[in-house]
């Protein structure tokens, strides 16, 4: 059997002289099914030529950031979105401060910035230089921010020392990306439905009224949903956002237009995520001509919106179901409200307004469930959507092994 048949593997080979390990890396990884491709730093072609992971791997190898021939196959981008998952090993002392910095100065630091798939890091140093505290502030920016580590192991180093800072064997990493991709794939087979983007209600044929979302949660949602192996409807409101590829996409309007949508799906799926910052009113009466301007005020009489989600959680085989609740102030409070008031398993909480939550390319989420709860500290939509969906898929299988 091949753990990793079809997994896209870019692997970042940084400066260190574990980078000779990496060439039976390369063949192992093949070897479970995985396609490799492999990035060099310039540190990296002092220990070991690109040919030889050239002739490894079945891919020329990736060395510069501005190649006109390279960028022509497959660009930087291109690259960055390709990867299932990038793993940097040998992960120098050097390169694991510039990816805590957030440079992009050169081809492999710009891959991990502009990547969503998980980065894990294989550290390979002296043991004084993993143990420096500028190190150790660096390894935990990045944990931080979700970058996962493989090792380092402790033992004889290269130098003569002992002690923490050896590469983990190429085994060892197969063996620990495997399980990685194991937790990637947690909801496969699964119906995943989400919510996403505002609603518009409708004034008259020329105004509406809507909200700020710019469906980058719901979007980034679904991305996670899709790269956990689920099988993600995604019913979304009007955005300037490409939905991701394989998600089966349905567009609406108005929350009425998105109710239907939702109702008509709901039976079918395993987990409903409502990530859409529906409109709770419309106007209670459609003009059917502009509404001409006149001197005085004009009042729009409102009639509230059915809630979509408490009619979901209501199903009598209801889905696992997710809300968001989008706060300005007493956001534990107002979240666990909504999760006891509308019966839901899972509800992730942000606060919005004064530049939080809405429109911006990331978030902080506090998660509550029946006996617990998770902070996920602020970092890209992406990230935050990864770990919201880690947590989902946890709760789900918890909830379904009664
Ligand atoms: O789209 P972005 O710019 O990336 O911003 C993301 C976000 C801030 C919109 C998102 O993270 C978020 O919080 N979405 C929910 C917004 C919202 O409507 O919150 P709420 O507290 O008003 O509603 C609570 C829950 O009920 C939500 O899951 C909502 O989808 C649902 N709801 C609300 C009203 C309604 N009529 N039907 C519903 O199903």
């Amino acid at each position: 059997m091949y753990n990793l048949a079809n997994k896209r593997v870019l692997l970042g080979v940084t400066g260190g002289i574990a980078a000779y390990k990496c060439a039976e890396l390369v063949r192992r990884l093949r070897e479970q099914g995985a396609e490799v491709q492999v990035a060099m730093t310039r540190g990296a072609r002092e220990f070991v030529t690109p040919l030889t992971f050239q002739a490894l791997s079945g891919r020329p190898v990736r060395t510069e950031l501005f190649s006109n021939e390279a960028e022509a196959a497959m660009g930087h981008i291109e690259l960055a979105r390709w990867a299932d998952c990038v793993l940097v090993a040998p992960a120098s002392a050097n390169f694991i401060a510039r990816l805590a910095a957030g440079l992009a100065d050169d081809l492999l630091t710009t891959l991990c910035l502009a990547t969503t798939a998980p980065i894990a890091l294989a550290p390979a140093m002296n043991v004084q230089m993993w143990n420096n505290p500028a190190t150790s502030a660096n390894v935990r920016v990045l944990k931080e921010r979700g970058v996962i580590l493989f090792g380092p192991a402790t033992g004889d180093q290269a130098c003569g020392e002992t002690g923490p800072g050896r590469m983990l064997e190429p085994g060892q990493l197969v063996e620990a990306l495997t399980l990685l991709f194991q937790r990637e794939d947690r909801l496969r087979g699964q119906c995943v439905l989400i919510t996403a983007g505002p609603t518009q209600e409708t004034i008259d044929p020329v105004r509406y009224i809507s909200n700020r979302s710019s469906g980058r949660m719901g979007y980034a949602l679904c991305k996670a949903a899709l790269n956990a192996g689920a099988e993600v409807t995604l019913i979304t409101g009007p955005v300037a956002l490409e939905p991701p590829a394989g998600a089966r996409v349905v567009q609406v309007r108005t929350a009425l237009e998105m109710r239907d949508a939702v109702m008509a799906e709901a039976g079918q799926a395993d987990i409903y995520i409502a990530a859409a910052a529906v409109a709770d009113y419309r106007c209670a009466e459609d003009a059917a001509t502009k509404i001409k301007k006149t001197a005085g005020i004009l009042t729009l009489r409102l009639t509230p919106n059915p809630d979509i989600l408490a009619e979901v959680a209501a199903l009598p085989r209801a889905p696992f179901t997710v809300g968001f609740a989008a706060e300005t102030e007493s956001l534990r409070e107002h979240a666990k409200a909504k999760l006891a008031g509308k019966h839901l398993d899972m509800i992730a909480a942000n606060l919005v307004g004064e530049g939080k939550g809405f429109e911006r390319p990331d978030n902080a989420l506090e998660v509550y469930w029946q006996g617990g709860e998770r902070s996920l500290p602020l970092a890209a939509k992406e990230r935050i959507a990864t770990q919201l969906m880690e947590l989902i898929a946890d709760r789900y299988h918890e909830k379904n092994k009664n």
